[in-house]
């Protein structure tokens, strides 16, 4: 008896185990109730005399030793879910971040106030829920007056009515700040903007703008010509560039300014609508009347004042050709800048 338990102990530390299989066969050769061990306990059992004790204690070592093998290797193989996410592949390649990227409406901001700020203007910004006195009365639209029209907005339900809207442009902006500071003022104003406008490729209820603002001693149209010209031959390369008489309420005299495209490329062509020219911007030297309504002295300070659309240039920059896909979030497009 003693030499089988010695002869089935050799073959159960032999045993070869490289599958769930082979497990499988190693429990029913072994261990099952028909198994090797399990017979040789049901031999045991009809033994008598001095050899039982002996013979006892090495059955017992020889199944736990089966049992132990087993069990191992049930970890590797068995259906085990807990030790299976036990292990950890270190050579498993990482997964990837996934980060965002720069919306394009930015990413034109970023580089038109890049070019501003490298000739000294600072940027602010403003509440985007305006009262009249800033989006409007101090900037010389009068109430009631066909002005307002032009700039038609979204108007909040509060007493006295009328008084807070969604600002129509970034100038209420230009107006807190020259109540709060004095001249030299040198500012650059973005943000989002709101119109009551019918939505569609090309005018939207909603757009940002970038405003700019110079007030100081003595400055004068020539500053603000030559100050739009640099902004322009470091955005769009050297161009021609003209002016146009306008008109603002808040500025004397306005202008609009134009950069020449060409009629060379059939996108060209449309864009500048066959004549080469392309109005980019609104601009004037800002009316002594707003500068007094501000607090500031229009004997002693004079100013240039200049707002453009910033989704029009992007637009423009990278042939998007409806502004609504700029605000649907769709990850697909947003990709691409
Ligand atoms: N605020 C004007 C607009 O939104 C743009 C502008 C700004 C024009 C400053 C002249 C001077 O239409």
């Amino acid at each position: 008896m003693l030499d089988k338990i010695e002869q089935l102990k050799t073959k159960v530390n032999t045993y070869t185990i490289q599958s769930k299989e082979d497990l499988e066969n190693y429990r029913l050769q072994f261990l099952s109730k028909k198994g090797e061990i399990t017979t040789l306990f049901d031999e045991f059992k009809t033994i008598t005399g001095d050899q039982k004790k002996e013979i006892g204690k090495a059955l017992n070592i020889l199944r736990q030793t089966a049992e132990g093998i087993y069990n191992t290797n049930k970890e590797s193989f068995g259906d085990n879910q807990q030790s299976q996410s036990n292990t950890i592949d270190l050579t498993l390649p990482l997964q990837a971040f996934t980060t965002g990227s720069q919306h394009p409406i930015s990413l034109v901001k970023n580089s038109i106030l890049d070019i501003f700020e490298s000739i000294g203007f600072t940027v602010e910004n403003g509440p985007e829920v305006e009262d009249d006195w800033h989006n409007f009365s101090a900037l010389n639209f009068p109430e009631n007056h066909p002005a307002r029209d032009m700039q038609d907005t979204f108007f909040i339900n509060t007493e006295p009515k009328g008084n807070w809207a969604l600002r129509t442009h970034t100038s209420s902006v230009q107006v807190r700040l020259m109540e709060n500071q004095k001249p030299p003022i040198r500012a650059l104003m973005p943000g989002r903007v709101y119109r009551n406008e019918a939505v569609s490729s090309r005018s939207n209820c909603f757009f940002h703008q970038i405003e700019g603002l110079y007030i100081d001693e003595k400055v004068s149209f020539a500053d603000l010509k030559q100050t739009l010209y640099y902004f322009v031959s470091q955005f769009f390369g050297e161009r021609e560039i003209r002016f146009r008489p306008s008109y603002f309420p808040f500025t004397e005299p306005s202008a609009e300014m134009d950069i020449f495209l060409g009629t060379e490329t059939e996108q060209d062509k449309r864009l500048t609508k066959g004549t080469g020219w392309l109005e980019i911007l609104g601009c004037g030297m800002v009316d002594p009347n707003v500068l007094k309504n501000c607090g500031i002295d229009p004997e002693k300070y004079s100013g240039f004042a200049f707002g453009m659309g910033i989704d029009r240039i992007t637009m423009l920059k990278y042939g998007i050709k409806d502004i609504r896909q700029m605000f649907e979030n769709d990850i697909r497009f947003l990709e691409q800048f």
